[in-house]
């Protein structure tokens, strides 16, 4: 009987730049309906971390359980190739796109196998959101292409996030705001919504970031104004004002509240970048602020236009703002490829300090010996 070495990097659960890595010999035997996969590259930023973050609260501890009381898998989205199968329609050798563990391999249930790809239907998985049970097969991914795998797992996890942001605010026609000010807007979920939001000139864009971002954010070009956090004092209210907020700053939430007073209209809680703690319910003026889920506004459009329009829609956004970063003319992004696991326990522990610098897109090949 054959066997491999699985590699796992497990996260501290009560302190989240502290990582260690693990080796154990598995056996490769699959039994029915099961697959092996070797998790090949995936994409590590700041989201990740908020993945973690939110581990317990929002349950993505439990996607990848380790069995070892206080260690998690920190999910990764990325790229594995099957190595051993026992499930009708999903070959060895076959490549697939999806939410994994930072790990070496995965062994996985492929149920609701089609030609887009399937379902990981292991016990624990099943009460989870589905989105992130899905794996796409390559072959059949009508916006795969090999030398895009980086930017396609550096942005579509995020960039679906900004898609569906840009569209359940004008779905709301801007809950009345014609001010959007948007903080950690260096950030590669702020920038994808302000990309996708391009096209509704009605709502003016104020960039929130850090003195060390200014100028790579003023250079994206999205924005109408960029801003840094210690200017908010002097920022004009005369207009109704939503606040987007990707940091989860809980000072910097006050002071938006405080500032713009009555003319804030909406407060919408979309990350928390800058903040790893559970946000608590602050005694703030105005609007309280509401938590903004991507896969309820996906459930809402296909409910609305059907699963085939929102793919479609969705690829072509994607596809334009890859197109547009992927593009040496422009400033965003610079990947930067590392190998092995010793790498991604260092990346995680920069991102969760805040030292990754906004322009690059990390990558880690876990597949190397590194
Ligand atoms: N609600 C959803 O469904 C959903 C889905 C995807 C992502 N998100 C959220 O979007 C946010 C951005 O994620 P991303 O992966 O796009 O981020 P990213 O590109 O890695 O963001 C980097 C930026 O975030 C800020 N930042 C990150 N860590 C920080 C720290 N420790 N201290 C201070 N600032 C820090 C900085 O921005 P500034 O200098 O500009 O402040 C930094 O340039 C995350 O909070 C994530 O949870 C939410």
């Amino acid at each position: 009987m054959s066997s491999y070495t699985l590699t796992q990097l497990l996260t501290d659960k009560s302190s989240l730049d502290k990582s260690r890595i693990v080796h154990s010999e598995q056996d490769t035997h699959v039994a029915e309906g099961e697959v092996l996969l070797k998790i090949q590259r995936c994409a590590i930023t700041t989201n990740n971390i908020t993945y973690a973050a939110f581990g317990d609260s929002m349950q993505y501890w439990q996607f990848f359980p380790t069995g070892i009381q206080g260690w998690g898998h920190m999910p990764v989205w990325g790229f594995a190739d099957v190595v051993a199968s026992a499930a009708e329609g999903v070959d060895i050798g076959e490549r697939f796109y999806g939410y994994f563990p930072i790990a070496s391999h995965i062994r996985m249930q492929a149920e609701r196998v089609s030609k887009r790809g399937f379902y990981d239907a292991s016990e624990h998985r099943k009460p989870l959101v589905s989105a992130y049970n899905q794996y796409t097969r390559c072959s059949a991914d009508p916006v795969y292409a090999e030398k895009l795998e980086n930017y396609q797992m550096l942005v579509r996890p995020l960039f679906i996030t900004s898609f569906m942001l840009a569209d359940f605010l004008q779905d709301n026609a801007f809950f009345g705001a014609q001010r959007l000010v948007i903080s950690s807007a260096s950030s590669k979920t702020a920038y994808g919504t302000a990309f996708c939001l391009k096209d509704y000139p009605q709502v003016e864009l104020v960039a929130l970031t850090s003195v060390r971002n200014r100028s790579f954010v003023e250079g994206l070009g999205c924005y109408h104004q960029t801003v840094c956090y210690e200017e908010l004092a002097q920022q004009p209210t005369d207009k109704p004002t939503m606040y987007v907020d990707f940091s989860g700053d809980v000072d910097l939430r006050a002071r938006i509240h405080h500032h713009y007073g009555d003319a804030l209209v909406y407060d919408c809680f979309a990350g928390s970048a800058q903040n790893t703690d559970v946000p608590s319910d602050a005694d703030l003026p105005g609007p309280k602020p509401a938590f903004y889920f991507a896969p309820i506004q996906i459930r809402k459009r296909n409910a609305d236009w059907g699963p085939d329009l929102v793919n479609q829609r969705f690829n072509a956004a994607q596809s334009s703002f890859i197109s547009h970063i992927s593009d040496p003319g422009h400033l965003w992004m610079k990947v930067v490829e590392e190998d092995g696991f010793s790498a991604a326990q260092t990346l995680i522990r920069n991102l969760h300090d805040g030292k990754v610098d906004a322009q690059q897109g990390r990558v880690i090949r876990l597949d190397s010996l590194a």
